[in-house]
Order: C-alpha cells, then sequence, then structure tokens
C-alpha cells in the first residue's frame, strides 16, 4: 500500500526538504582536500539540529551517523570518519532529515578538488541527468516502473550501471514507505500514479557492471571491482499541479 499524503503534509515536507537542500549545500561547500567526513558529518548533525529537525540516519538500523560519505569506489552507505579526502576523489553525500512528523532524503555526488577525468565527469553527469528523467516521469496516470525505466534505460545508453541492490523509496513518516523503486526494469508496469504520493528517487551508478558487495562493517557498499560510483536523489511529491521537487533550494 502507498501511503498518499495531504496537501498540508506535502507543505511540511516541502520545509523539510528545504532545509535539508540547503544543509546539503553548506556541506558540500565545505568539502576539501585534506578534510575529514566525520567534520562534514558532524557539521550536518549540527546544522539539522539548529534548523529544529532530527538526523534521520542517525539511529536507524543502527546506523552511527547523520550523513553517509561514500569516496569513489563506495557506492552508498560509507560511514564518515577520519579519512582524509585527497584531490580527485568523488564523495557521495547522502542525508535526511525528520522534523514535524515527516522525512526528506536526498543525496549529491561532487568532486574533490578539480578532477580532469572524462570518466569521472560522464559518470556524474548522466547520474545526475538519469534522476531527472526518472522526475520527469512523475506524472498523473503514469506506472511506477516508467520512472525506472527511464533512468535504468538512459543510463544503459551511456555505457554505464545501475545498482540493482539497491532502490528508491516512498517516504513520508517512515524513512522508508512502500513502494519500492527499483533503477532498472520494463515500463508501463507497477500501480498508478497519483496525487499525494511522495519518492526519493535515487539512482546508483557505477562505472562496473558486477553486482556490488558490503564491506565487514556490515553497511559500506562497494563496487564488486573498485570501479568508481555516484549517487543522486530528490524526494518529490505528485500534486495535482504535477511533480514537485521537495529538495530544492541547495543550488
Ligand atoms: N538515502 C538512503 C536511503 O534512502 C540512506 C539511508 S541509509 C541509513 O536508504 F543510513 F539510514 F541507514
Ligand atoms: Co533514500
Amino acid at each position: 500500500m502507498i501511503p498518499l499524503k495531504t496537501p498540508s503534509e506535502i507543505a511540511i515536507m516541502r520545509e523539510n526538504g528545504r532545509i535539508l537542500a540547503l544543509t546539503l549545500r553548506t556541506i558540500c561547500e565545505e568539502v576539501t582536500l585534506g578534510k575529514s567526513t566525520v567534520s562534514l558529518d558532524h557539521l550536518a548533525e549540527e546544522l539539522i539540529r539548529k534548523a529544529g529537525a532530527e538526523p534521520a540516519f542517525k539511529g536507524y538500523q543502527g546506523y552511527p551517523a547523520t550523513i553517509c560519505a561514500s569516496i569513489n569506489d563506495e557506492v552508498v552507505h560509507g560511514i564518515p570518519s577520519e579519512r582524509l579526502l585527497k584531490a580527485g576523489d568523488i564523495l557521495s553525500i547522502d542525508i535526511g532529515l525528520f522534523r514535524e512528523g515527516l522525512y526528506a532524503d536526498m543525496a549529491t555526488t561532487v568532486l574533490v578538488g578539480e578532477i580532469d577525468d572524462d570518466e569521472v565527469h560522464h559518470l556524474l553527469r548522466v547520474t545526475e541527468e538519469s534522476l531527472w528523467r526518472g522526475i520527469k516521469r512523475v506524472t498523473i496516470g503514469n506506472r511506477l516502473s516508467d520512472i525506472s525505466h527511464a533512468i535504468g534505460s538512459y543510463v544503459k545508453s551511456k555505457g554505464l550501471h545501475v545498482v540493482r541492490e539497491y532502490v528508491g523509496h516512498g517516504i513520508g513518516r517512515g524513512l522508508h514507505e512502500d513502494p519500492q523503486i527499483p533503477n532498472y526494469g520494463l515500463p508501463g508496469q507497477g500501480p498508478r500514479l497519483q496525487p499525494g504520493m511522495v519518492f526519493a528517487i535515487e539512482p546508483m551508478v557505477k562505472t562496473d557492471p558486477e553486482p556490488t558487495r558490503v564491506l565487514d562493517n556490515n553497511w559500506t557498499v562497494v563496487t564488486a571491482t573498485g570501479g568508481l560510483a555516484a549517487h543522486f536523489e530528490h524526494t518529490v511529491a505528485l500534486t495535482e499541479r504535477g511533480v514537485d521537487v521537495l529538495t530544492l533550494g541547495g543550488e
């Protein structure tokens, strides 16, 4: 069952999304070589709490931090650490918050320093564009898998590979609600999209085709052969007026 949100719930989620986007923008501006991801994590927690919200991930199934900070071949769920960022790293930051009973969730991938590597720029561009291709499919009457297909077919056409082991999701009073939103699949399947649905759409894309694996810390997801990975995510609501990207305000 996909829980529908009322306009007033969506209004709260929009404010949550705005706070989250501003927070993530600030964190991204702090990304420089020589900095640790744990310092970014502490700043994120401070900013979220100052805004009257709570970190969504901290304590979620025992997750120990406010952000996920995934570097290079780390795909998602990288745990912030004292490891220092170096020029040429790519850093995916995933962040969520909870306020007034409702969640917001988003992610982006940034470069550390200047990177003169076409493969890296291609990976980031394609992953972000695939998110927007998915978001464009969020219209009344479309089917859920139209989102999945738009993302997966675009990524494939660009010679890259979506992660199949992790998916986007409904979001609202829970961080993860129905439905699951894979980043691949045939179009025209699954429920029809209706006003009041809110989704976290989150393509994870990598340069190698093999399935990911999880490190011994039981969290960090890495590519099988050391290929790079990127991750972009927005929380979006479908309203009578069409799709509304709630996690904007960060640009
Ligand atoms: N954006 C991720 C998700 O939607 C982050 C959650 S991971 C955890 O699933 F850290 F919270 F566990
Ligand atoms: Co998510």
